[in-house]
């Protein structure tokens, strides 16, 4: 089902963004209005705005997100947010497993595998990221890491209708290097063949982004490989011209 599903355009503001940010947010919103016919944006900004940015964007149709959640439903876990938390802030959907968390604060599948139910519990989109290094990806073992992240990570149950791929090779994150076409291409194939293998039909509607120094230059040709369904994006989505040049270069694919 090369590019016929409606295609998710997703911003990751990491640790950036403060409550004048909001205005930002706004301006995304706006533009954002005249791809609504043919893309979902969302924006993923930090916790301390998720219930401003929903407020601000409700009614629009930019859809808000948080960047991680708890793995525990509730309880204990002083400075962690439950994903029901996020769902009562008005966010609509949880990036989990990004590999800043997998990497840097030693996530494992299972973690990200427990977090992405929560998520699910909570009625919120699931944005699950997998990706392999580039020490992995130079001894040739990205389709291994790959898989083994999606067997892992992905709760066997789905429902598939609220579960996005965002494929990210780490090497590729805020470097300014992506893989070619071809790679993304083929990778991207090689995704969508294991959720149909693993979720028949369901798995074929599944929303796989690409995520990795996208920027307004290179959108339009990653936007026009088959299986990519959006993408993920750090960098870019913080200024709102970057961000909506994005948006276009979708729009004009799709
Ligand atoms: P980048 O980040 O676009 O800045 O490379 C992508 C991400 O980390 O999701």
């Amino acid at each position: 089902m090369p590019n016929t599903i409606r295609p998710l355009v997703a911003g990751n503001w990491k640790m950036h963004g403060l409550a004048h940010s909001l205005s930002e947010l706004a301006l995304i919103a706006q533009g954002s209005e005249q791809h609504k016919h043919c893309i979902d944006t969302l924006i993923c900004p930090p916790a301390t705005l998720l219930a401003a940015a929903s407020n601000q964007s409700a009614g629009t149709c930019l859809a808000i997100g948080a960047q991680d959640c708890s793995s525990e439903p509730y309880g204990a876990y002083t400075g962690d947010i439950s994903a029901a938390m996020v769902a009562d802030s008005g966010a609509r959907a949880v990036i989990v497993g990004h590999s800043e968390r997998r990497q840097g604060r030693s996530e494992t599948d299972a973690d990200v595998l427990r977090k992405s139910q929560r998520v699910l519990e909570a009625g919120l989109q699931a944005i699950i990221c997998i990706g392999e290094t580039e020490s992995e990806m130079l001894e040739g073992r990205t389709e291994s890491v790959l898989l083994r992240q999606l067997k892992d990570s992905i709760p066997a149950n789905g429902p598939c209708s609220s579960l996005v791929i965002a494929y990210e090779p780490v090497w590729a994150i805020g470097t300014g290097r992506t893989p070619t076409i071809e790679a993304i291409a083929g990778l991207h194939g090689f995704i969508r063949g294991y959720l149909v293998s693993a979720f028949g039909r369901d798995g074929a509607a599944v929303r796989i982004l690409y995520g990795g120094s996208v920027k307004v230059d290179n959108a339009a040709e990653i936007a026009c490989v088959d299986h990519v369904n959006g993408a993920l994006v750090g960098g870019a989505s913080l200024k709102s011209e970057d961000f909506l040049g994005i948006l276009k270069a979708f729009g004009s694919i799709h």
